[in-house]
């Protein structure tokens, strides 16, 4: 009762006692929120494009900079966080970010990189068994990464990819008819990847199912979690994901360009060190790779060897010696989500998520369309909108009053409230915003879908 009176509340004190009540407050002191034109901070929905900047970053950066200057090679061994088990520092974070054990994750290069790195190991295409399934809506760089894939093995993209879409007048994808294509066709399937959270819709994929029907099907599953990781709860161990990667400038907040992450499940990587192709089934030993020298067993790399023995974990798909300047907003970034912890970012995320959906519902039912699903197990913190005839116009606008949300084509607005440093008061402003730019005063009705 008094949860559904609050809910009705749509005033500015109503945002501010939330935020005065939130336990996560503190955390937004931690970043730089760009100013807005006006003066003040700007209401920043754009951590799901790039995330903010976090104050302790550039005291991380300049620690590097300088063990450089005092140190030269020898910070190799004697920096404050010594260079060359550097990747080994992050490893531990990144394990409980995304559920999985700490061999099971390496942080690297950048995030198409590291798809095509996991295809190489993980699409290996028969002639009965070739195709590759992603969403409609993939991100570009992942079209073109499987689709390159399956020309480089001599099948044409255009047989080989098949995208799935939502059905006619929805805006996501069923989980059921995801499932219902891999039971049909699931044996010329070899490789399902999905973006666990969709980029341009917002929908969060049931992993879970998906993964469980995909291997039920003996096709390898891998995930794009871009916009995943450090938005929502992971578990790719216990849900026997094969291997996932992700980049770390967006909910990560590791900066522009950031090194990414990539997942692979122990069962591919048991037994790496007895050598590479010799062996059948499903460990490291049989799966090809291409191949450096950071992925060589430590024990042995510096040997310098013509062999390459891979270390039995994920950091047997690292090539070259990690970029210590770009680590260092990393692991600056994965204390803080340390701090936190997953559990009750999630909890705040949710409640921020459902108050702008409910804002929106209340000021602007009718003019607003959301693509997002409603089910809160089946998002993260992004919305989608669509404001028809006027998104693009409305995005700039919006920036004009301080409000940073973002115009994908063809006609989508993406907000996503980070509960990093997001507040109540944030979303009851950029509401506020949309409504006086659709020249809206009060509302009422249900929201489009
Ligand atoms: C879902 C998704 N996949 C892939 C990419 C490409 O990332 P990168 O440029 O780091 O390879 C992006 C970039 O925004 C993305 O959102």
């Amino acid at each position: 009762m008094a949860q559904a009176r609050d809910m009705a509340r749509r005033d500015e004190g109503y945002a501010r006692e939330q935020d005065a009540g939130d336990a996560l407050a503190w955390c937004r002191e931690l970043f730089h929120v760009p100013p807005a034109p006006g003066g003040g901070p700007s209401v920043y929905l754009t951590g799901n494009s790039l995330g903010l900047q976090p104050k302790a970053t550039r005291a991380a950066v300049e620690a590097e900079l300088e063990d450089w200057a005092r140190l030269g090679v020898g910070a190799h061994l004697h920096g404050r966080h010594p260079w060359l088990p550097a990747h080994e520092s992050v490893r531990e974070p990144l394990a409980r970010l995304v559920g999985a054990l700490p061999h099971e994750v390496v942080a690297m290069n950048s995030l198409t990189v590291n798809l095509h790195l996991l295809m190489v190991s993980f699409y290996r295409p028969t002639e009965a068994r070739h195709r590759i399934v992603i969403e409609d809506s993939a991100f570009p760089s992942d079209s073109y990464a499987v689709a390159s894939q399956a020309a480089f093995h001599g099948f044409d993209p255009r047989e080989a990819v098949v995208r799935l879409g939502p059905r006619d007048g929805e805006a996501t994808l069923r989980t059921e008819d995801i499932e219902g294509y891999l039971a049909r066709e699931g044996r010329s399937v070899a490789l399902v990847l999905l973006g666990g959270v969709n980029y341009l819709s917002g929908q969060w994929f049931e992993m879970e199912r998906i993964t469980a029907a995909a291997r039920e099907q003996g096709c390898m599953v891998g995930w794009d979690l871009a916009h995943a990781a450090g938005n929502v709860t992971l578990r790719l161990h216990e849900w026997g994901v094969d291997f996932a990667a992700w980049c770390s400038y967006k909910y990560l907040n590791s900066g522009p360009g950031a090194v990414a992450g990539a997942f692979v499940h122990e069962r591919h990587t048991r037994g790496a060190a007895e050598g590479q192709g010799s062996k059948a089934g499903g460990d490291a030993g049989a799966l090809p790779r291409f191949a450096g020298w950071w992925g060589n067993d430590p024990a042995t790399r510096f040997r310098m060897g013509s062999e390459f023995v891979p270390v039995a974990s994920a950091d047997a798909w690292q090539l070259s010696n990690p970029p210590i300047l770009a680590l260092a907003p990393l692991r600056a970034s994965l204390e803080v989500f340390d701090r936190v912890g997953m559990a009750s970012l999630r909890a705040k995320s949710e409640r921020l998520t459902a108050y702008m959906e409910s804002l929106l519902e209340a000021r602007l039912g009718g003019r607003v369309r959301v693509l997002t699903p409603r089910d809160r197990g089946q998002r993260g913190a992004q919305l989608s909108l669509v404001v028809p005839g006027v998104s693009r116009d409305v995005e700039r606008r919006l920036h004009e009053r301080g409000v940073v949300v973002d115009f994908r084509e063809p006609d989508v607005i993406r907000a996503a409230p980070v509960p990093l440093y997001c507040t109540f008061q944030d979303v009851w402003r950029f509401v506020e915003a949309l409504a006086a730019i659709l020249g809206v005063e009060g509302g009422t009705g249900g929201l489009g879908r």
